[in-house]
């Protein structure tokens, strides 16, 4: 059952970017395709992650425990939209700049929040490992709190990046609040203690 679920993720986050790149590179993604995979990654990574967020209250509301055990599967796959976002923004905003990448992420707010962002994630992925994790003890579930950070960094993000309509940006800002307030107790006790 988990396997075939899992299966079923895997499908649906692949499916998407499969589709993406095949239209970036017969030119169906319209006018201005590089704002199109921009675009496309950036909201993928911020779904999948409030995604990853939704599934233990989700497991608890439905008594589906099995949902708990998607997690880690979900949450790298919204790293690994992240990655693509960056990668679309070094290769096609900057061809390979790396120090405009630099200068980018010293000039502006939204690119730096964006990184720091995207390297919280980096950090969460790359410990997720069974056996980092194992070493790592008490200490894990502390570093993957961070996970908050990273979410309301990338809507911190999202809102600056945007120039006139902020309706996404809020409303994305609303669901984000409310998967938070889910956990007040746990997020209190992880911040005051
Ligand atoms: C690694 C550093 C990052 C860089 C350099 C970066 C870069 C960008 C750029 C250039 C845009 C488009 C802004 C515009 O339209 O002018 C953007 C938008 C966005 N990014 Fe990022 N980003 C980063 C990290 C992230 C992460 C980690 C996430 C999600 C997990 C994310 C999610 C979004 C979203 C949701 C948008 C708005 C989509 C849109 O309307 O275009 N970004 N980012």
């Amino acid at each position: 059952m988990l396997t075939s679920v899992k299966i079923i993720v895997h499908l649906a986050a692949l499916l998407p970017l499969v589709w993406l790149y095949y239209g970036a590179i017969n030119d169906t993604l319209g006018a201005d395709p590089v704002e199109y995979v921009i675009h496309f990654t950036g909201t993928g990574a911020l779904n999948i992650l409030l995604l990853t967020l939704a599934l233990s209250p989700a497991a608890k509301f439905f008594k589906k425990p099995v949902l708990i055990k998607l997690r880690r599967l979900v949450g790298l796959w919204a790293f690994t939209y992240a990655i693509f976002h960056l990668l679309n923004f070094i290769f096609f905003e900057l061809q390979f700049d790396w120090r405009l990448l630099v200068s980018e992420i010293v000039k502006r707010p939204y690119i730096t929040v964006g990184m720091m962002a995207f390297l919280i994630l980096s950090l969460l992925a790359f410990t997720s490992i069974n056996r980092i994790k194992r070493k790592m003890g008490k200490n894990w579930q502390q570093l993957h709190n961070w996970v908050y950070i990273a979410a309301i960094a990338v809507v911190i993000h999202f809102y600056w990046s945007i120039k006139s309509d902020i309706y996404q940006p809020a409303l994305y800002a609303l669901i984000l609040l409310w998967l938070l307030s889910l956990r007040r107790s746990r997020i209190k006790v992880w911040l005051f203690k």
